[in-house]
């Protein structure tokens, strides 16, 4: 007999529609008609029959640009923003080159970083106030290091960068004439933000994406926003010569067009959300929520305290409750044995499951596991 172990995502999407998914920092809260109408006259018209204008629908870029304010900047289209964060990993960094990151972190960003030669340098950031401070980059600097990895709003922990921090961040980049990859993908759920940009035009890459402000994940559209030297460097690894997908650049058009009217509401739910989910942690003795409140769409709930490890906990979940959130280990080598991540840009039914779902699960594991009595 073979055994396979759980695959909570093959699950998850076989079970997709009675599945509250809180677990990829995506966005079910944008009004369906913000692109429907848009994607059903491509359809009819057929657009897919042929390629794109290769360099992007100009429209787009020039919403994209204009969305993120950078003047001088120049926009490209990726599929989604990872792509571009593959493509300047590989023609920015060479072997030996050093990056300063955190854990926790997208660690996807660490993985392109190490295959191109290079490797991150993993700042602990997993204590107040859980973010890199300009004083800790700084330190961090050898004669090795090439590029600062600045991910704000962070993903998982949801906490943000001031102003002030991001330029004096942006002023060492510049000074030590470093890189700086500012990925600001859940931009939109944090007030008051600030771009690195701004503070160090010639040195930043800006990586955004409409996966999670405009919820389109699906669709797979981000890009890349920089000087023109810099950007010309980055987009020799270009592999999309014919364009990215047609329909993906309609439909992010009609969302960034009529972003101002709904985003709102939008970032109002997901902040609704995000103290209920922390009113139902901190009911269990043991959770707690490190950065209250979260400045994107997700947060951690560390759960040592429980003595229920994250992994059978994502399982009990999902498949007793129908409630996908995601273990830790996937976003911090050091602490994701004590974390699970919950994302919250969700209708309040889904939030009403995990209100059941928790508690309960957590209850039940703990009778199930010697550490947790
Ligand atoms: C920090 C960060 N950057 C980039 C991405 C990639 O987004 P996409 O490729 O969907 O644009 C994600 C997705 O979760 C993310 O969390």
């Amino acid at each position: 007999m073979s055994f396979e172990p759980f695959n909570a995502f093959r699950y998850a999407h076989t079970h997709r529609n009675e599945v509250a998914w809180l677990s990829q920092n995506t966005n079910h809260l944008v009004p369906p008609e913000v692109v429907r109408g848009a994607l059903e006259e491509a359809i009819r018209e057929r657009v897919y029959e042929g390629y794109p204008l290769a360099s992007g629908d100009p429209e787009l870029l020039e919403l994209a640009r204009t969305d993120l304010g950078l003047d001088g900047m120049t926009p490209f289209l990726t599929g989604g923003g990872t792509e571009s964060l593959y493509m300047l990993a590989r023609a920015l960094l060479a072997p030996g080159d050093e990056v300063i990151a955190t854990d926790p972190s997208y660690l996807i960003i660490h993985r392109f970083v190490e295959l191109s030669g290079a490797r991150t340098v993993n700042l602990d950031i997993y204590a107040p106030p859980y973010r890199l401070t300009a004083d800790r980059v700084r330190d961090a600097i050898t004669p090795k290091t090439r590029m600062i990895l600045l991910i704000d709003p962070l993903n998982p922990l949801g906490s943000g960068y001031p102003r002030e921090e991001v330029r004096a961040i942006a002023e060492i980049a510049h000074d030590h004439r470093l890189l700086l990859l500012n990925d600001v993908t859940y931009r939109d759920f944090s007030e008051g933000h600030a771009l690195a940009g701004e503070f160090a035009p010639e040195e930043t890459v800006t990586v955004w994406s409409v996966s999670k402000n405009c919820g389109l994940a699906g669709l797979r559209l981000g890009g890349l926003l920089a000087r023109p030297k810099l950007l010309a460097e980055i987009t020799r690894y270009n592999t999309n010569d014919l364009g990215v997908n047609v329909l993906a650049q309609v439909a992010a058009r009609a969302a960034l067009r009529t972003k101002a009217k709904w985003i709102g509401e939008v970032v109002r739910q997901t902040r609704e959300n995000d103290r209920r989910v922390r009113a139902i942690a901190a009911a269990v003795p043991g959770a707690t929520v490190p950065v209250p409140p979260s400045r994107a769409n997700m947060t951690v709930i560390d759960i040592a305290g429980t003595g229920v490890p994250p992994e059978p906990l994502q399982e009990e979940l999902l498949r007793r409750h129908g409630v996908f959130v995601r273990a830790g280990n996937y976003l911090s080598p050091k602490h994701g044995v004590r974390f699970v991540r919950v994302s919250f840009s969700n209708p309040p039914g889904d939030i009403d499951r995990f209100a059941r779902a928790f508690p309960e699960s957590v209850r039940a594991l703990a009778v199930r596991t010697p550490a947790a009595r």
